[in-house]
């Protein structure tokens, strides 16, 4: 089996699996959503289209960020700690790169799986028990590579053991290049955004840098208009 890595959503690659990261904070939060009680969480890439969803469902959780902060009028913001508890059973979230990356995956891999750090062990796992190859989509940040993201890539491909892309190989290395996950995550562009946009959510950091915590595996089940549904 083989693992590739594309570092921004747009690049090219693709592979049967698709395993989205956006570890700071959207796929993070999807994770606790979905660990927490949460039974669906839609992925929209703009505003409008989420705002337009709920309408469309006449129910649902308005959550997500743009600049780090809750946008106007929405239930929650993009804090997986605001997500412990469920406040229904569907959300619909929208963030500035991490839904849009579950979107574009959606377009392009037969199977999407969403990864972070907190439910790193059972994704790999269940990459595992496909038997296909892999490859792992990076939100990254407006187009750009995020360290984070890279960092989770590069535990990824360790796990996995397989043949590796020079992207799966040098995303591998870079994790050795740090003490651990909140110094890699602190490092980063999504990090230093949201210190510098929300210094009051710094606590998300260490929040989402804890590895396998969670066993859950959220999997792509469908496409909505333009969303992405995500549930277990
Ligand atoms: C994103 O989608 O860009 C991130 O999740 C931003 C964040 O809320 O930290």
């Amino acid at each position: 089996m083989r693992v590739d890595v594309v570092f921004t959503p747009d690049e090219a690659g693709t592979a049967p699996t698709g395993i989205v990261i956006d570890v700071i904070r959207a796929t993070s939060t999807i994770c606790q959503a979905l660990a927490a009680g949460y039974e669906r969480v839609f992925c929209a890439a703009e505003v409008d289209e989420a705002r337009a969803l709920r309408e469309g469902l006449g129910e649902g959780t308005l959550g997500g960020e743009r600049d780090a902060v809750t946008i106007p009028g929405f239930d929650l913001g993009n804090s997986p700690r605001e997500y412990v508890e469920p406040a229904g059973s569907t959300l619909i979230l929208s963030t500035t790169n991490g839904t849009r990356a579950v979107v574009a995956a959606a377009r392009r891999c037969k199977r999407v799986y969403v990864a972070s750090l907190l439910n790193l062990a059972a994704v790999v796992a269940a990459a595992e028990e496909t038997g296909d190859d892999v490859l792992v989509v990076c939100a990254g940040v407006q187009g750009a590579l995020a360290l984070d993201d890279a960092f989770v890539a590069g535990r990824i491909v360790e796990l996995l053991g397989w043949e590796r892309t020079d992207a799966a190989e040098g995303a591998a290395r870079l994790v050795r290049t740090w003490g651990g996950a909140e110094e890699a995550l602190r490092a980063s562009k999504s990090g230093r955004n949201l210190m510098e946009n929300a210094p009051h959510l710094e606590e998300d950091i260490a929040f989402c840098a804890r590895e396998s915590v969670l066993r859950v595996v959220p999997r792509l089940v469908g496409v909505h208009e333009t969303a992405a549904e995500i549930a277990l």
